[in-house]
């Protein structure tokens, strides 16, 4: 099975065509990914106009590119899946509505597929992991402990009630003047502080529910760097990893706490697997290392270019839902919010479902 995926929800404009034999990884064919980094870094952050604007301009070309470099034509591909949401509603628009036209004009199958959903899939298409496993994703938008217990089941055991932890390495790295995106920068910084030398909260500590606060932390970074201001080079390294290893103890604590839930309603998982930007980051790689090996199970991480925003993932929730027979109506309309366990799975399969050769 055959499918193209688009991805158009952040500042990422990506396609990728990706083959799904059976149970078991995947085999990418193509997976072009354009950064709009550039684009937004003078603003410190993704200004959504900005981004929905420069989707339009290149999606058609990287598309172009996803398919030659696939080797296949559009009549060899199964399916067109597209990230329908959650995210930024205008790139969302523009890569939906392009695969609906890809769709229609081809005769093939669309898929409407939730952003959240396809890094949730990635570790099958890395690394055929088996259901179920849990899922931690940690990226700019998102923070979730997640029970992954078959395609379209899935389950939220915890999440941030405030900021994610990509967006805390991104605000602490424009709070110290670093640049955007901040969570690689930090992370640098880190490597040559003093994790000790601030005294910064771990908020959420020791709760049974497995959620994350990021704000508190912030907020603490915010007034001990305020207190030694004028910040020196030495200073900012110390906050930053002051910061990193607050996060990371942050980390390792609700990962305990998610893991007890896992096990209480669903038994062991077959494996822990990290999602999103953030798992890029060594600290973090890590501790999440330590969670899984106090489990008992292992730590399925798919390599950095599969964890940050990509076509591949979106293809492979698509071939991943195309297996199943679950396909999308060309109405499917795109969803700025979707929270992934308002996703349709096998069990209640839509009845407008889009027909190949209907
Ligand atoms: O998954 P992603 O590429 O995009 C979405 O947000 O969907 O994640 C980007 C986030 C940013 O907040 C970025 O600062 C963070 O991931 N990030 C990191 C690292 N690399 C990227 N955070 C901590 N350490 C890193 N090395
Ligand atoms: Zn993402």
């Amino acid at each position: 099975m055959i499918v193209l995926g688009i991805e158009t929800t952040c500042d990422e404009t990506a396609a990728a065509v990706v083959e799904r034999g059976g149970d078991g990884p995947g085999t990418i064919l193509s997976n072009v990914v354009l950064s709009q980094i550039g684009d937004h870094a003078p603003f410190g952050g993704v200004v959504p106009e900005i981004a929905a604007r420069a989707h339009v301009e290149a999606l058609d070309r990287i598309v172009a590119a996803a398919i030659a470099e696939s080797g296949r034509s559009f009549a060899e591909i199964d399916g067109v899946a597209a990230a329908a949401g959650p995210g930024l509603i205008g790139g969302v628009i523009v890569g939906l509505t392009t695969a609906k036209a890809i769709a229609l004009v081809n005769g093939k199958p669309l898929m409407a597929i939730n952003h959240l959903e396809a890094h949730a899939l990635t570790a099958r298409l890395t690394a055929g992991t088996p259901f179920p496993y849990c899922l931690f994703l940690a990226s700019g938008g998102h923070t979730q402990i997640v029970a992954v217990r078959g395609v379209g089941d899935y389950t939220l055991l915890g999440t941030t009630v405030d900021d994610a932890i990509g967006e805390a390495f991104d605000k602490t790295a424009k709070l110290l003047g670093l640049g955007y995106p901040g969570g690689p920068l930090v992370e640098r910084e880190a490597m040559r502080g003093n994790a000790t030398r601030f005294a910064l909260p771990r908020p959420m500590h020791g709760r049974t529910e497995p959620d994350f606060s990021l704000s508190g932390l912030k907020t603490a970074l915010r007034l001990e760097a305020e207190k030694v201001a004028p910040l020196a080079d030495g200073d900012v390294a110390d906050l930053c990893a002051s910061f990193q290893q607050a996060v990371v103890e942050v980390i390792h604590d609700r990962l305990r706490a998610g893991m007890k839930v896992f096990r209480a309603r669903y038994g062991t998982p077959t494996a822990l697997v990290a999602a999103g930007g953030v798992a890029a980051n060594e600290a973090i790689r890590k501790v999440l290392n330590r969670v899984a090996f106090e489990s008992g199970i292992k730590l399925v991480v798919p390599p950095h270019a599969l964890c940050t925003d990509n076509g591949a993932m979106i293809a492979w929730a698509g071939a991943e839902r195309l297996a199943q027979g679950l396909t999308d109506p060309l109405d499917f309309a795109p969803r700025a919010r979707w929270p992934l366990e308002e996703i349709a799975s096998a069990g209640d399969r839509p009845g407008l479902a889009f027909q190949p050769g209907a």
